[in-house]
């Protein structure tokens, strides 16, 4: 079977990004190959992680375009050269318009840091997602892996998992047990069912093929 393609968007940390590295060196990507890390920041430590790992990196950085539209057209530009199959947004930090999700229909996947659709859509990125989960007084949080439609965090969802909160969590705390518990392993496994071709989407529905 061809490989797929990958190319892993970042802004920050990277460490979504570490933890589908470290499952491609185990080889539980499902065949698929990361051949791309692509920051909208300069001087990202994701880039770093990238080249620890002989990864290319590129920079497309959001503030040397006028808009989302702009810099979403000179990403889509970026992986169509880089030829990838599945784009994985881990920790992408701009909301790209539809250029992106037209070239790659039902091929960008997003790790959003909730049990969407609580605590989701535009303003809900990052520390902002648990100070919000926190501040509605939730006993459970977690994490979903979805595709990427035109609607922000609203496309169809391939997996979430749960996670506790726990009574003295502060943001940091909460952040740390979710990315631990669920997103470092719910991405590469959603990945890794993405390139052994066992996703298929009907309407708002990810249906998951049994392994043959
Ligand atoms: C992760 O928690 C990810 O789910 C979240 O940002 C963090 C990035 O960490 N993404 C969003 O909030 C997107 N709406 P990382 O750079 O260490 O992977």
């Amino acid at each position: 079977m061809k490989k797929t393609r990958i190319a892993v968007l970042v802004s920050g940390g990277g460490t979504n990004l570490q933890a589908l590295i470290d499952a491609q060196m185990r080889n539980e990507l499902g065949g698929g190959e990361i051949i791309a890390v692509i920051s909208s920041k300069e001087g990202a430590y994701a880039l770093e992680r990238a080249a620890k790992a002989g990864i290319p990196g590129y920079v497309v950085p959001r503030k040397s375009y006028d808009s989302n539209r702009a810099m979403t057209q000179a990403v889509v530009e970026k992986l169509k050269e880089l030829n990838v199959d599945l784009v994985v947004l881990a920790g992408f930090m701009v909301i790209f318009t539809e250029e992106l999700i037209n070239a790659y229909p039902n091929a960008i996947m997003n790790v959003h840091p909730a049990l969407i659709p609580s605590f989701c859509g535009k303003g809900y990125y990052g520390l902002h997602v648990h100070e919000a989960a926190l501040a509605y007084g939730v006993k459970l949080s977690g994490a979903t892996v979805h595709f990427v439609s035109e609607e922000c965090d609203g496309g169809p969802i391939i997996a979430q998992k749960a996670v506790a909160v726990l009574e003295n969590d502060t943001p940091e705390t909460l952040q740390k047990r979710i990315m631990e518990e669920a997103e470092w392993k719910l991405l590469p496994h959603a990945v890794s069912l993405f390139c052994q071709g066992r996703l298929s989407v009907e309407g708002r529905h990810v249906i998951i093929k049994e392994e043959e």
